[in-house]
């Protein structure tokens, strides 16, 4: 056996033997490194005479890739092997709960106001919408509430510093009610709209806050009268408190986008000194709650909205959203609603995943 041969046959049988990567390792070292024995055989080379190393060139050549070879195919036993133990030592156990997704919930406004939707909807209502930042004009002036018109006083507006392009001053709305003449300007009539959103006025305690919802209802059509706003009320209220017993009292109001206006009362019983809505609230033990305003529209809003109110006519409403689901699932502090808590988004949140629908009433509770 030549020298070659000999260092070739003793590494394969050390790399076949090598127990694992570290072991295999070493032996590179030992063989290819650069003290290593092959390494050595390589630098010989030099020294060599022409015709020397015209033979022991390739011999040396072959055993270097033969050793390099060799350490690559233990290499990959090795490594299969090691993938091996780890996959038969670590145990997946299926059959384990997965751990609990945090969920967030849908707060109790926007439950609310998918609600109303949905049963106004059933109603023939679609939703309309329009700026929070409102000129004054759609505010005040086009709901028959020129400048100085003294119910302007009953709103505590935010103003802004900008002129608007209709005159007077920029503002937040302080009702849904703008979205009236949007609506009838941009789509004439008829029309059967809600209005849901947010509006503002200056204003903070346990049952106000600056920010708070709103949804406005219009109807425009031929042949409207107060039988069909009151119809309509009813209807809705009975679905959305999911109680048959509801009794509503309509009470003259004043409103200057509305003539004759109405106020709307709920009738409640006293029971253990809570208030549980139903029944009529002359009856002995019983009260009315007033629950939200409305009446025929204007006939000089009509003009407002570019209709001739000899043609057309029509009723509104607008009622508070954030009372109406204090009302409904019984919260007592209107500001806690937006203070952002997640602790009371928890208790009182609805979950994502409950679809409300008018027929089954609201969904599983979150
Ligand atoms: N916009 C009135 C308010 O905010 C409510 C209302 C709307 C009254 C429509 C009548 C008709 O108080």
């Amino acid at each position: 056996m030549s020298e070659t041969q000999t260092i070739e046959h003793d590494a394969k049988a050390r790399i076949a033997a090598a127990a694992d990567l570290a072991a295999l390792e070493a032996l590179r070292v030992e063989f290819l490194g650069k003290q290593g024995s092959v390494s050595a055989l390589m630098k010989t080379l030099g020294k060599m005479s022409p015709e020397e190393r015209q033979t022991k060139g390739p011999e040396i050549q072959a055993l270097r890739q033969a050793v390099t070879d060799a350490l690559a195919a233990r290499k990959d036993v090795l490594e299969a092997e090691a993938l091996e133990a780890k996959l038969a030592a670590e145990t997946l156990d299926l059959t384990l709960p997965a751990p609990a997704a945090t969920r967030g919930s849908v707060h109790p406004v926007s439950q609310v106001m998918d609600e109303l939707a949905e049963i106004f909807a059933d109603l023939g209502f679609a939703v309309a919408t329009g700026p929070e930042i409102e000129d004054d004009w759609y505010n005040f002036t086009a709901l028959n509430m020129p400048e100085s018109h003294p119910a302007r006083a009953m709103h505590d507006t935010f103003y802004f510093p900008d002129t608007a392009p209709k005159g007077g001053k920029m503002l937040l709305r302080t009702h849904t009610s703008p979205v009236q003449i949007r609506t009838m300007l941009a789509e004439g009539a008829p029309l059967r709209i809600i209005a849901p959103g947010r509006v503002y006025r200056s204003d903070s305690d346990a049952t106000h806050t600056p920010m708070f919802h709103q949804i406005e209802g219009l109807v425009i059509d031929k042949g409207i009268h107060l039988g069909h706003l009151k119809w309509t009320l009813e209807t809705f209220l009975k679905a959305f408190f999911e109680n048959e017993d509801i009794v509503i009292r309509l009470r003259p109001s004043y409103f200057p986008f509305t003539e004759p206006s109405v106020e709307a009362d709920v009738g409640f019983e006293l029971v253990d000194g809570k208030r549980v809505l139903g029944g009529s609230g002359d009856a002995p033990g019983h009260g009315w709650m007033e629950l939200l305003g409305s009446g025929m529209v204007n006939r000089r809003v009509i003009e407002m909205g570019g209709l001739d109110p000899d043609e057309w006519q029509g009723f509104a409403f607008g009622i508070g959203v954030d009372r109406l689901a204090m009302l409904k699932y019984g919260m007592d502090d209107l500001r806690a609603f937006f203070d952002g808590d997640a602790r009371w988004l928890q208790h009182y949140g609805f979950s994502a995943l409950a679809q409300p629908t008018l027929s089954a009433g609201v969904g599983e509770r979150a």
